[in-house]
């Protein structure tokens, strides 16, 4: 692990298991609830620390997540290790040859947006086997005074969420305090 603990560190701001809340988390059960029936192989795209991945693995045969960061990974790994059918790659989604046949679930919570999306959403397209299913939240950049108010209106919410949770959000990517977002 590079730099030592990464993991542990990581772990230090969430429960045991590797359970926190934050918005992000919150958006998992639509994408949970999109997965298809009979679901053999998932890809989980910029899947951070791998929890909606560990998620998945419940639902689908094989689940791989991929994520550029490689802490983020290392975290994934360490989380996930001993369940069946997940794998975790470390590499830049647009730039990874996929190889075998595909997925019957293509996903991305709170990713794409630091990607190109248009190029991303089009190779997670062509990643589906025929009657593969795809879905994707995003995060859509504040563009009209109107969204700023809404956006600013849901604040109090996630931060009583927060605290009727009671644990504590590590970030993604790994602790990172800002981060640059591609549109
Ligand atoms: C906001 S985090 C969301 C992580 C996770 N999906 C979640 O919901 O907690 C965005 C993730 O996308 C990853 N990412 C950004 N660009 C990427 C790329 N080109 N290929 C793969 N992963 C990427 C980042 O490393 C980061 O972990």
């Amino acid at each position: 692990m590079r730099g030592g603990g990464g993991g542990a560190a990581y772990r230090r701001g969430v429960a045991a298991d590797g359970e926190y809340w934050n918005h992000n988390v919150h958006y998992q059960r639509v994408i949970l609830g999109a997965v298809p029936a009979g679901c053999a192989a998932a890809v989980d795209v910029g899947c951070g620390d791998g929890m909606l991945a560990r998620k998945l693995a419940g639902r689908c045969a094989s689940v791989t997540g991929i994520d550029a960061d490689e802490r983020m990974i290392e975290v994934a790994r360490e989380l996930g290790r001993g369940i069946p059918g997940l794998s975790f790659i470390r590499d830049d989604f647009l730039g990874h040859p996929f190889a075998g046949s595909g997925f019957d679930f293509a996903c991305a919570n709170t990713a794409l947006h630091h990607m190109d999306f248009a190029a991303a959403l089009g190779k997670m397209a062509r990643l589906l086997r025929p009657g593969g299913r795809l879905a994707v939240v995003g995060l859509a950049r504040n563009g009209s005074p109107a969204d700023w108010v809404i956006g600013g209106a849901g604040i109090p919410a996630s931060l009583a969420y927060r605290r009727l949770k009671g644990k504590r959000d590590p970030r993604a990517p790994f602790g990172r305090k800002s981060w640059k977002y591609r549109w």
